[in-house]
């Protein structure tokens, strides 16, 4: 099995990989939740990097020639150092690609006035990667973060049909809003949020253009697995799914439907 392999700190990513199932139904995956050591959101700079480092060189060791960082807070503070750094010593043959490029490449298509907010983790926000990433695709786009610390905690307690949650949510988009009442589209740059879509709809301004990744993701895989065949020739195409999680392998089933949409067998890595 030479599979692709999809890593996120926790559950998160498998909202991502779901998407990415959907559409690329025949190739074979292993997914690797570091649930041991998440949330990652509110972690330094290096403990981010050290961590994913270690899971992209299990994936590797699993015989994956491609990782996908399906993690926002991993993307933006270990990708860059990831290819750059290590991976011309580690695996110079392989590829590891993370979620922010296939998101703020794309971001242009959907706001018309050119006002976006990104709702992510302190670790994503503080990165300042989507605002430079945006910049870079459309100069002209002007950008507003919001960090939302609670929202992880929230939805890894499931608490996302709990009305208690409701002021939290409504305090974090007010203070988005405030940074620029005009906001046409705000993604949702974590991968846990869109499990809490319904009830952020409720406070967002009319028209307003909610965004989630997990198909902007897949979308940009398929392309560019159609353009690096050195790569996509590599992986197997058997439609095996393998599920691993550095924490207990029955807590990550009992989560794991709610994000991935069906029931998955999970084992434990040992890192
Ligand atoms: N998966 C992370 C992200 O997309 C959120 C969870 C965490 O903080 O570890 O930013």
């Amino acid at each position: 099995m030479s599979p692709i392999g999809i890593f996120d700190s926790g559950y998160g990513g498998l909202s991502v990989f779901r998407s990415i199932v959907d559409r690329l139904p025949a190739y074979d995956y292993i997914y690797l939740g570091d649930n041991a050591r998440a949330p990652y959101g509110s972690r330094s700079f290096e403990t981010i990097y050290e961590y994913t480092l270690e899971c992209v060189q299990w994936l590797f060791a699993q015989g994956c020639p491609l990782v996908i960082l399906a993690c926002n807070t991993a993307s933006a503070k270990a990708l860059r150092s990831i290819q750059q750094r290590d991976l011309p010593k580690i695996a110079p043959g392989n590829r590891v690609l993370g979620v922010i490029r296939p998101t703020t490449e794309i971001i242009g298509r959907y706001t018309k006035n050119k006002k976006v907010g990104i709702l992510g983790t302190t670790g994503t926000v503080t990165s300042g990667s989507y605002p430079i990433e945006i910049r870079h695709f459309f100069p002209g786009i002007k950008v507003y973060q919001q960090a939302c610390p609670l929202w992880v905690p929230f939805v890894e307690e499931q608490a996302w049909q709990n009305d208690d949650i409701d002021p939290f949510i409504e305090r974090d988009l007010k203070a988005l809003f405030q940074q620029e009442a005009e906001i046409d589209t705000v993604l949702l740059a974590c991968t846990h949020y869109p499990l809490l879509a319904n009830r952020i709809r409720k406070f967002l301004p009319d028209g307003v253009t909610l965004v989630s990744q997990g198909g902007l993701v897949s979308q940009s895989l398929a392309g560019y697995l159609e353009r690096h065949p050195e790569i996509s020739r590599r992986v197997t195409t058997d439609q095996q799914r393998r599920f691993f999680t550095t924490d207990a392998p029955e807590d990550f089933e009992e989560h794991a439907s709610y994000f991935f949409g069906e029931a998955v067998k999970a084992e434990k890595a040992v890192l």
